[in-house]
């Protein structure tokens, strides 16, 4: 609106007094103008969005600690360079639009259920898989772990949509909650979501695999009772106490079971906790294949930290330290007799067998 002014202080410049009546109303003009833009009405340029975070419990650990936090409020956000730049881009083009309302909320994309769920298991590396696959930028994932399919189902699945973050079309959305795995109904409520989804369960040796859980419930309650305590009903005769979470999340093959009635074996991936760690990129390739994605996290993504023993991911994006498999530092590490665990794989042994003939797939833990 200025420069039609403008325009006609000059047309009419010929004739003096109008010129002046001219340059004294357009002065009047752009004062009014400059005062409401300093105020912030004239918002009518288009603004990118950050608020991208960088969620602090995403560290890459084997420690797949409970989210006992709702999940309502730790946000759903998985900013990958790629996808901020696209969300950025779609935010651009929407504010094309001749409107002086333009909403500063990321409005790019919808939320979508997710198309492929880690289901599995504690402690055996799923939170590093999720942070590997947060690399690709045509997956986004929520932060925290939703714990809809078994301790939130009765919120409803449009409360479960509305965590998922915003995708655009041919970004896959994802979560993880490893204790879908071992939940009698998630079978049958995720079927009841979406027959389609795939499921990805992380699996790691069931003897380590109930050590890491013992340590990691004994960092919290240092007052525990001992593992053989807990893992014998009676330690004499050696009978394994099956209702111990630490011991029953390992019996692979009955959890599975109970996945197959809902889900063909066609719609998981097993993963390998010990490849993960040995051969990540080769172990990302496997899961970026299933998810129908194009090869992006390769082995360029990876180092070998030699005095932690373990995989780091090379500096993500937006983040200052490297972000690394393996133990938390700090944390106690039981000493547990020999022939406890020699009894406890004995135990595993049968279950294990089951598993690799289930799954046509051995993971070497005998
Ligand atoms: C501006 O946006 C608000 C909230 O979305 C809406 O209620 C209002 O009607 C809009 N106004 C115009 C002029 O579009
Ligand atoms: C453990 O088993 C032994 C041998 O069967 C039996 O004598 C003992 O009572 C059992 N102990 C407990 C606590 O059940
Ligand atoms: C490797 O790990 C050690 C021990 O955790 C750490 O102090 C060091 O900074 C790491 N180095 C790199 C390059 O990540």
């Amino acid at each position: 609106m200025g420069c039609s002014k403008w325009r006609a202080a000059f047309n009419f410049g010929h004739l003096k007094v109008q010129s002046k009546l001219s340059v004294f109303f357009t002065m009047i003009l752009l004062f009014t103008y400059l005062f409401y833009c300093l105020n912030g009405y004239c918002d009518s340029l288009p603004r990118p969005v950050y608020n991208q975070q960088t969620d602090p419990h995403n560290k890459i650990t084997f420690n797949d600690e409970q989210d006992k936090s709702s999940p309502e409020r730790r946000g759903a956000h998985n900013a990958s360079p790629a996808s901020v730049v696209r969300e950025q881009l779609s935010d651009l083009s929407r504010s094309d639009a001749p409107s002086n309302n333009i909403s500063i909320d990321n409005t790019f994309g919808s939320k979508k259920f997710p198309q492929a769920i880690i289901i599995g298991v504690k402690k055996g590396g799923t939170r590093a898989l999720l942070e590997f696959l947060r690399i690709h930028p045509d997956v986004r994932a929520v932060g925290a772990e939703p714990h809809f399919f078994d301790r939130f189902y009765d919120k409803g699945l449009e409360w479960y949509r509305n965590l998922m973050p915003r995708t655009l079309e041919g970004q896959i959305t994802m979560e993880k909650t490893p204790s879908y795995f071992i939940t009698k109904e998630a079978p049958r409520r995720v079927y009841t979501m979406s027959r389609h989804t795939k499921l990805i369960v992380v699996v790691r040796d069931p003897v380590t695999r109930a050590v890491s859980d013992y340590t990691q419930t004994l960092s919290k309650s240092p007052g525990l009772p001992s593992f053989q305590n807990l893992a014998f009903r009676n330690a004499t005769t050696g009978l394994i106490d099956t209702s111990w979470s630490a011991v029953r999340i390992g019996i692979y093959a009955k959890h599975l079971e109970n996945w197959l009635r809902y889900f063909p074996l066609s719609s998981f991936l097993f993963v390998s906790g010990e490849r993960l760690v040995t051969d990540p990129a080769g172990e990302m390739g496997r899961v970026q294949d299933f998810l129908g994605l194009k090869r992006v996290v390769t082995d360029k993504h990876f180092y070998f930290n030699q005095t932690k023993g373990f995989p780091c991911l090379k500096k993500p994006e937006g983040s200052s330290r490297p972000r690394c498999l393996g133990k938390s530092k700090g944390r106690l590490h039981p000493q547990i007799p020999s022939g406890v665990l020699l009894r406890l794989r004995d135990f595993y042994r049968p279950f294990n067998l089951k598993f690799y003939q289930m799954t046509s797939h051995d993971f070497g833990w005998d």
